[in-house]
């Protein structure tokens, strides 16, 4: 039924905020729904769904995530598209959420269209009366517009007028049983079931589903119908390569556990140890980009800059040339000259987060051939610009906050310094030594019960536990809300120390004993000022340092392994606190997984 061929050079994204569409013999409305509450962590402030039959197409949309739109299972018809929104432009409002229509025309989209004030502005002059304050209705009245043109055609037309990012999905009562789509730095996957065929944002939401996927490239054009798919890049046909969709549902269901995010961070043995493995055959590939460098660039975003900061420690040491770690949105637009013997390396769970994309793209653009991108996605679009792709195993993660794929690029670094220097890999036992560390859960909860409610947290440490400190600071804002701040311990006297007073909770990560005195000093520093002080170490000496209120105490292990070790109970701080104060840790207020614009 379906005209798919091989075509060797696809590439493509498989992450982000969410879009589900559907054509088949089954309930649209069933599948589109199924579909969207697979892709609900990527975003979730509003949702909404399309589904057409012989009378024409009918939207339910609102607030909330898909399961509280009302209405969705009364929808009737085999052909339809949902959306999942974060917002970009336009408040959260049922006007605001996706899918728009206007005279028979339906769509979705994901992304930001730049110029949408101008077409605006063209198209309210035309006569079209917008609904809603977003970017996206801008493609709906263009749809419309082009309506002389068949669908296809209609949307080639369209997007020649768009500048920014997109995917778009559209569907039209003039083409009934039809639906289009097309992408431009954002991700779409179409995937192949029995006699059906999904659209999605994301491979995970296809699981159970479809038994092949093939991601769209940029420019590709998609003409999905009752008999068949057409695939065309611009006007001329293709026939994409196939891959197959791997399941893996066990990372899509909760198992038990209350939240994915506890899950996740029970799965850091296996995430690692899958790293470990996966990384296995890549030495003489890091030698050789390696090899003649002069200085070594790091950059992520989040928590997978933090990883950064955690590489630069490590391989500074190791490598002795210059290597810093820049925050990826700066280092885009800093001007910083990049030098072609400089080794850039990304840190990116998604693949798909844009700052991270774009500076890739552009060191890709000038020539640089000492790229190294550390990911969790197989295939995702920021591969498409690495010299050398590191594939972290953690598997899907669902939580918003990263947590498993966090420890995974940790390793990762373990790993690079590891085979540069060609010693023998002493975190084989690693695996090991996280599942002991899994132990410390109940602990963590005592700390969690001090923690709620507070005012504010810090988080101090130094050298390969300042990474630690910044990764533990993040997590527990943004499951959380509480305010809390990563420090450097050295750096809170310069200032900050200023904020603690009585019952100030602090965490002290100290893992490294060549600057454990120091670390102790600041420890000293805010006790004496009335900070409630929780140390997290693997020496059981400092369990008794005075004005410690409560030691984590970590399995024995080397200073090199240790603050892999350290990030489980900080996860589990951050998550335990969330469940504490009754937040939800899976779906944080604000967040969405995989951050695709700039
Ligand atoms: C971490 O918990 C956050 N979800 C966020 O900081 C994330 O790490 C960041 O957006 C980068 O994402 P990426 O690794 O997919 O590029
Ligand atoms: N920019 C669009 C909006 O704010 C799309 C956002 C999204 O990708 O969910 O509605």
């Amino acid at each position: 039924m379906f005209r798919t061929h091989q075509r060797s050079d696809f590439r493509g994204g498989i992450t982000v905020c969410g879009i589900f569409g559907y054509v088949g013999g089954k309930s649209a409305a069933k599948e589109i729904v199924q579909g969207l509450q697979a892709l609900t962590y990527r975003g979730y402030d509003s949702a909404g769904v399309a589904v057409q039959n012989d009378y024409g197409t009918q939207i339910k949309k609102g607030v909330g995530a898909i399961s509280e739109i009302a209405g969705v299972a009364s929808l009737r018809g085999k052909v339809g598209v949902g959306h999942t929104r974060w917002a970009t432009h336009g408040e959260v409002s049922v006007n605001n959420a996706h899918p728009f229509s206007y005279g028979g025309y339906t769509v979705v989209h994901n992304g930001i269209i730049e110029n949408y004030a101008e077409l605006k502005r063209e198209l309210t002059a035309k006569g079209y009366v917008f609904q809603s304050q977003t970017d996206s209705e801008v493609i709906v009245m263009l749809l419309h517009f082009y309506r002389e043109y068949p669908l296809l055609t209609a949307l080639r037309k369209t997007v020649e007028r768009l500048t920014g990012s997109y995917a778009i999905v559209a569907l039209s009562d003039r083409d009934k049983g039809s639906i289009v789509c097309t992408r431009k730095n954002s991700p779409l996957i179409i995937g192949l079931g029995k006699e059906e065929t999904f659209i999605s944002s994301d491979v995970p939401a296809l699981y159970g589903k479809a038994y092949q996927y093939t991601p769209l490239n940029e420019g590709d054009f998609v003409w999905v119908h009752m008999g068949g798919i057409s695939f065309y890049h611009g006007e001329t046909e293709v026939f994409p390569k196939l891959y197959s969709v791997n399941e893996n549902a066990s990372c899509h269901e909760k198992r038990g556990y209350a939240h994915f995010m506890r899950k996740e961070i029970g799965e850091v043995p296996n995430a690692v140890n899958n790293t470990l493995t996966l990384l296995r055959g890549q030495e003489i590939a890091l030698k050789r980009v390696f090899s003649n460098a002069t200085r070594v660039l790091l950059t992520g975003c989040g928590t997978a800059f933090h990883a950064a900061v955690f590489g630069k420690y490590l391989l500074s040491r190791a490598l002795k040339i210059p290597t810093q770690a820049e925050v990826a949105s700066e280092l885009r637009y800093s001007g910083e000259k990049v030098e072609k013997s400089c080794v850039c390396i990304a840190i990116t769970q998604s693949g798909e987060t844009a700052d991270t994309l774009r500076l890739l793209q552009s060191l890709k653009k000038q020539g640089h051939k000492k790229l190294i991108v550390i990911t969790n996605t197989p295939r995702s679009s920021v591969t498409a610009f690495a010299d050398i792709t590191l594939l972290t195993g953690a598997g899907p993660e669902i939580g918003v906050a990263a947590t498993k794929s966090f420890t995974s690029q940790l390793a990762a670094f373990t790993f690079i310094v590891q085979a540069l220097s060609g010693e023998r890999g002493e975190f084989i036992t690693l695996p090991k030594l996280l599942t002991k560390t899994l132990q410390l859960e109940s602990e963590t909860k005592e700390i969690a019960r001090e923690l709620q409610g507070q005012k504010s947290v810090f988080f101090l440490g130094r050298d390969l536990d300042y990474p630690l400190a910044l990764e533990g600071s993040l997590k527990l804002k943004e499951v959380s809300y509480l305010f809390s701040d990563g420090y450097a311990a050295g750096e809170l006297k310069h200032g900050t120390l200023a904020l603690i007073e009585k019952g100030t909770p602090v965490i002290v990560c100290l893992t490294q004993p060549r600057l454990a005195e120091k670390t102790l000093n600041a420890l000293h520093e805010v006790s004496c000022r009335g900070a409630k002080v929780f140390l997290i170490t693997q020496y059981e000496k400092y369990s008794g340092v005075l004005g410690v209120e409560k030691c984590l105490l970590l399995p024995p292990s080397s200073p090199h392994l240790a603050p892999l070790l350290l990030s489980v109970p900080l996860q589990f701080l951050a998550y335990h606190t969330a469940v504490l104060m009754g937040r939800n840790p899976d779906r944080p207020r604000n967040l969405a997984k995989s951050v695709t614009v700039e």
